[in-house]
Formats: C-alpha cells, sequence, structure tokens
C-alpha cells in the first residue's frame, strides 16, 4: 500500500464553473492538473474544504482534465463546499472505490436525489459500449430531479429517461421502487444499476433476486480515511470496507451484508438506522 500516494497532501484545485442543478444541489467543475488515474463511473475522491473537513465525493464528470462533483448541502461540510464559487480552491484525492462494473446488455439505472451523481458517468458509459439502457430518475417532489435536461437530450438510440416523483410533479406518482414494478411490465433488462436511498436499494435488490437478475448498488457510509487505513467504513459481518471493496456492491455481497437497509454508523460508530 502506497500511503503517501493515497494519504498524502491532497491535489489542490479551483473550482473552474458551478452548475446549479437545482433548488438546493451544485455541480462544482475543476480542472485535475496531469491526472494519469483511470476512471470507473461509481468512483469518488475524498474531497477537502478547508478549514472544514474532508469527505467522500462521487465524480459525476470525468473528462480531464476536467472533473466534476454534484453537491447536496445536509451539515457543515457540503453546505461550505456547494457554495464555492469559480476561482476558489479546495483539494482532493483519489479517485477511490471499486466502480460499477460493465458487463450487460440492456440497463435499467435506478437514481434517487443526489444518487444520480455516480449514476450520470455511468449512463455514459454504457452509451460509448453501445448498451441499451434506461434512466429512471427519481426524487421526492420535481424540483430535486438531478440532470433531467441533460439526460433527456441522450433520449433515442437504445437510450430512455423515465422520471418518478413522490408527489407526481413530474413522471410517474410514487416511489421507485412501483415504478420499477410497472416498467417491467414492459420491458427487460439484465441489470439494475442503483444509488440512492439504502431502504430503496434494499427493495431492489428483493426484487432483483425475484427477477433473478444482476443488481449493483452504489452504498454511502461515513468515511475517514477513504482509502482502506482507518475501518471507519467497514460493514456487518463481513467488514467489507465500502471505501475500497465499495461503494459498489453486487448481489451476492449484498445478501452478506446484514446492515445493508437496515442502519449504518455516524462518526462515533453509534449505529443509525434508516
Ligand atoms: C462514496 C460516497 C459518495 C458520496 N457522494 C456524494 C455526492 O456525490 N454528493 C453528495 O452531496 N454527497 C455525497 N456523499 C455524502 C457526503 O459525503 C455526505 O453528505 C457528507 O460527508 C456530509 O458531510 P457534512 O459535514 O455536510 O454533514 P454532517 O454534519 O457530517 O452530516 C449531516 C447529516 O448527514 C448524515 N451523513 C453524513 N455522511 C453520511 C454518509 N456518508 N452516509 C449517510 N449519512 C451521512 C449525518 O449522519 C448527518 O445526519 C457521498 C458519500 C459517500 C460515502
Ligand atoms: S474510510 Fe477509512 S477504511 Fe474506509
Amino acid at each position: 500500500m502506497d500511503i503517501e500516494k493515497l494519504m498524502g497532501n491532497p491535489t489542490t484545485v479551483q473550482v473552474s464553473k458551478t452548475i446549479s442543478e437545482n433548488k438546493k444541489t451544485r455541480t462544482l467543475v475543476f480542472e485535475l492538473p496531469e491526472t494519469k488515474q483511470s476512471f470507473k463511473p461509481g468512483q469518488f475522491l475524498m474531497c477537502w474544504v478547508p478549514g472544514i473537513d474532508e469527505i467522500p465525493m462521487s465524480i459525476s464528470l470525468w473528462n480531464p482534465p476536467e472533473v466534476s462533483v454534484t453537491v447536496l448541502p445536509v451539515g457543515e461540510a457540503t453546505s461550505v463546499f456547494s457554495a464555492l464559487s469559480p476561482g476558489q480552491r479546495f483539494g482532493v484525492r483519489g479517485p477511490f472505490g471499486s466502480g460499477f462494473s460493465i458487463e450487460c446488455k440492456r440497463a435499467l439505472i435506478i437514481g434517487g436525489g443526489i444518487g444520480m451523481a455516480p449514476l450520470r458517468p455511468l449512463v455514459y458509459q454504457l452509451l460509448e459500449n453501445g448498451i441499451d439502457a434506461t434512466a429512471l430518475v427519481a426524487a421526492k417532489i420535481k424540483n430535486e430531479l438531478l440532470y433531467v435536461d441533460e439526460l433527456e437530450r441522450l433520449v433515442g438510440d437504445g437510450f430512455d429517461v423515465q422520471l418518478v416523483t413522490d408527489d407526481g410533479s413530474a413522471g410517474f406518482k410514487g416511489v421507485a421502487t412501483d415504478a420499477v414494478r410497472e416498467i417491467f411490465q414492459k420491458a427487460s433488462y439484465d441489470t439494475i444499476y442503483t444509488c440512492g436511498p439504502e431502504p430503496m436499494m434494499a427493495k431492489l435488490h428483493v426484487f432483483a433476486k425475484k427477477m433473478g437478475i444482476v443488481i449493483q448498488a452504489s452504498l454511502e457510509r461515513f468515511m475517514k480515511c477513504g482509502c482502506g487505513i482507518c475501518g471507519t467504513c467497514a460493514l456487518d459481518p463481513t467488514g467489507d470496507l465500502v471505501c475500497m471493496e465499495g461503494p459498489v456492491f453486487s448481489g451476492d455481497k449484498l445478501d452478506a451484508i446484514e446492515e445493508f437497509g437496515k442502519y449504518h454508523r455516524d462518526s462515533t460508530g453509534v449505529k443509525i438506522q434508516f
């Protein structure tokens, strides 16, 4: 393990552009200088917000030197981070984690809320590989949906987008899992890729098992090092580290992770039920 490479000083980057994706969520675009790192959709960066904290963020665009993360403010670090303006600086380490593996013929991509962030580069990768896909973009309300205009511009030639909102303000009215059941009545897929609220992903896991199809789900856990050193992100009872073996886990692994869909841990290790 090259500790210096993993845990050494973050690379300082400068915000080049910000995009308001919806009422709360912002994408920060920046240039990552001289990166020779390879990238798999689903991987993340540890982002150092000066004077506040270092937090994991999925890579929402990888087109080196241009890279982006999409930030939903939920606490101190994400609030300060998402408010950065062009010209302001922050630090990055990574990319870290396993990423999605792309071995499918027809994919259903299901993103709940900010969970669409790691799925955006996956959409582009699937299209580049000539794989048919439907992206199901879900949120509580219309103005929490992510990347809708961008994804709708890609529709055609084997790619489709469907919207789902709890209140019916856009697309299917209800929860993503109900929309998925309806979609499967008209079409078939061999793989589900998902990221979003864990109870949603746990239900999709049960559904995928029933249908006999593959599922890959991206999990979030509290992280300190992001690269396999501190053990903070270990899962019960397998001990898998979300930052190393994950954040993307496939169905057989999800079966073995007893806490999946049930609880996660805060910064002190205390269990928090979903
Ligand atoms: C691999 C990975 C990728 C991520 N990608 C993104 C992304 O693309 N965009 C984005 O906005 N966020 C992403 N997150 C979540 C983000 O890292 C957290 O929201 C952030 O660390 C919270 O820091 P804070 O100081 O703002 O909030 P805190 O004050 O630390 O927390 C605020 C609230 O959020 C909860 N929380 C914090 N971190 C997590 C977590 N990891 N899982 C579940 N609940 C948590 C806390 O329990 C608390 O209730 C990702 C997390 C992981 C592990
Ligand atoms: S965050 Fe330290 S081991 Fe995963």
